[in-house]
């Protein structure tokens, strides 16, 4: 249901037109070297690991996107007469941002190894084509530069993080020439809510996300914790970027508070007269994750 509102609503933004930027690039290795974070691995190497362990970095290739990209595609796209192929941008504006830099013809390809990487018969080259979308997703760049941005407008040569750098003797100025700035946003909940919420300006009645539940149904009745409170727990050195949600039993089991009280009784079964021992079962369940559930 969610992702049928999220579509109908998304198709009503079809007629709003594409800026084309004059220096798109036009094949998935050039976006791919654009944004590519093998030297953040060099030094970061754990949050690196954290991070591959991530949906964040499957962004594309998480077999429910494909194959619900699949579908929107086929039926969708490729049924209406308003709607074209290059009309995936939408979906890819938050799965993979990157996609800024690419022209209409990348999102077309990338379109067609969606359908490819699902439907073709040959399994040789559905396994090529989804290795080809795997090397675009939701890495450190997406995050620390595109979305990071206080103002929302990233600017070239600088990356995003909550404390900030002095650019002075910092590694990333020495090593990659960039600046590190301190970024208010990057701490809150207005940051995860750039993309976590495909519902902005309507209430959770009409269109529920993460973000207008965790509005309405948990900072209004006082919860205090942000997204990342809860979801990029402090490990050992740095806060965790394996992001946990719903299909992590452990980290799921932290959203309910479930408490059964059993008493034992006995029971009369009454077609053979007889005295039958049972159990009496009050269940309290609450949810105490910082959100609805489950939404996935
Ligand atoms: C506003 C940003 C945004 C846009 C636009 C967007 N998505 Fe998503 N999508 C997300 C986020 C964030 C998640 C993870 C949410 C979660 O698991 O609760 C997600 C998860 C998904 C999933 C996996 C979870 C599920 O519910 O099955 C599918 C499939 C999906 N999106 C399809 C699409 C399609 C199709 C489009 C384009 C019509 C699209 N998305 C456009 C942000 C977006
Ligand atoms: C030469 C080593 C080196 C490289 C390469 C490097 N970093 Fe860092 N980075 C550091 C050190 C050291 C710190 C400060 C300690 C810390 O926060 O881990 C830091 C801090 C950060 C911070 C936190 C900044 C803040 O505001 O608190 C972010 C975010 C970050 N790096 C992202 C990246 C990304 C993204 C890349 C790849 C483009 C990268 N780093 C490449 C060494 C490096
Ligand atoms: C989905 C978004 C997202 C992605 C992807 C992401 N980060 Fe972060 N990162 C954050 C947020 C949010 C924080 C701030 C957390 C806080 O302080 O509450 C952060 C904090 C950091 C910090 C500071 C660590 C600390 O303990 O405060 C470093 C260093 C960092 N990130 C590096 C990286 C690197 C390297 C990658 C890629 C391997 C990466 N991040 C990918 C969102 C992201
Ligand atoms: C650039 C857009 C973007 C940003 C920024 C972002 N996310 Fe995500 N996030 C996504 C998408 C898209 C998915 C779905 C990936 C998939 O299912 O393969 C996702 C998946 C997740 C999941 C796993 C969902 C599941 O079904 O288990 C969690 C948890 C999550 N994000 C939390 C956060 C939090 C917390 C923040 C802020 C600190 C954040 N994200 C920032 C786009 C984003
Ligand atoms: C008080 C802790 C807490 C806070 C605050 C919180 N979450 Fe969650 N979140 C959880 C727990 C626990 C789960 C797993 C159970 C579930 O699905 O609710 C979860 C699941 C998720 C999922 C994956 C499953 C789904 O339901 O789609 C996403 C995405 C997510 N949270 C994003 C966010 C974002 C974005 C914020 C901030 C707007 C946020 N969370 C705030 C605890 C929290």
């Amino acid at each position: 249901m969610r992702l049928f509102i999220a579509l109908v609503f998304l198709a009503s933004m079809l007629i709003v037109p594409q800026l084309a930027a004059a220096d798109q690039v036009t094949t998935i290795d050039e976006l791919a070297a654009m944004y590519n974070v093998e030297s953040c691995a060099d030094c970061h190497e754990d949050i690196h690991n954290e991070w591959k362990e991530s949906w964040h970095s499957k962004s594309i290739t998480d077999p429910r996107v494909l194959r619900t990209w699949r579908t929107f595609i086929l039926r969708g796209l490729d049924k209406s007469d308003k709607a074209k192929r290059s009309d995936l941008r939408m979906c890819l504006n938050c799965h993979i941002p990157q996609i800024k830099d690419a022209s209409d013809d990348l999102v077309v390809q990338i379109a067609g190894l969606v359908v490819t990487s699902v439907d073709d018969k040959n399994k040789a080259k559905r396994e090529a084509a989804e290795k080809e979308l795997s090397k675009l997703n939701i890495n450190c760049l997406v995050c620390h530069k595109l979305k990071g941005a206080p103002d929302g407008n990233p600017k070239p040569g600088e990356l995003y993080g909550p404390n900030g750098l002095d650019d002075e003797d910092s590694p990333h100025m020495e090593e990659l020439g960039i600046k590190t700035v301190k970024s208010d946003i990057i701490k809150t909940a207005d940051f995860c809510a750039r993309c976590h919420n495909g519902c902005q300006g309507l209430p959770s009645s009409i269109c529920s996300s993460v973000v207008t539940s965790y509005n309405e149904q948990y900072v209004a009745h006082g919860g205090e914790k942000t997204c990342q409170d809860c979801h990029m727990p402090q490990g050992e050195d740095t806060k965790s970027h394996k992001f946990p949600g719903i299909f992590d039993v452990d980290f799921a089991k932290t959203g309910v508070d479930l408490k059964i009280i059993a008493n034992p009784t006995r029971y009369i079964y009454h077609l053979e007269n007889r005295v039958v021992p049972a159990v009496a079962i009050k269940v309290d369940l609450t949810n105490i994750a910082g959100h609805e559930w489950p939404h996935g």
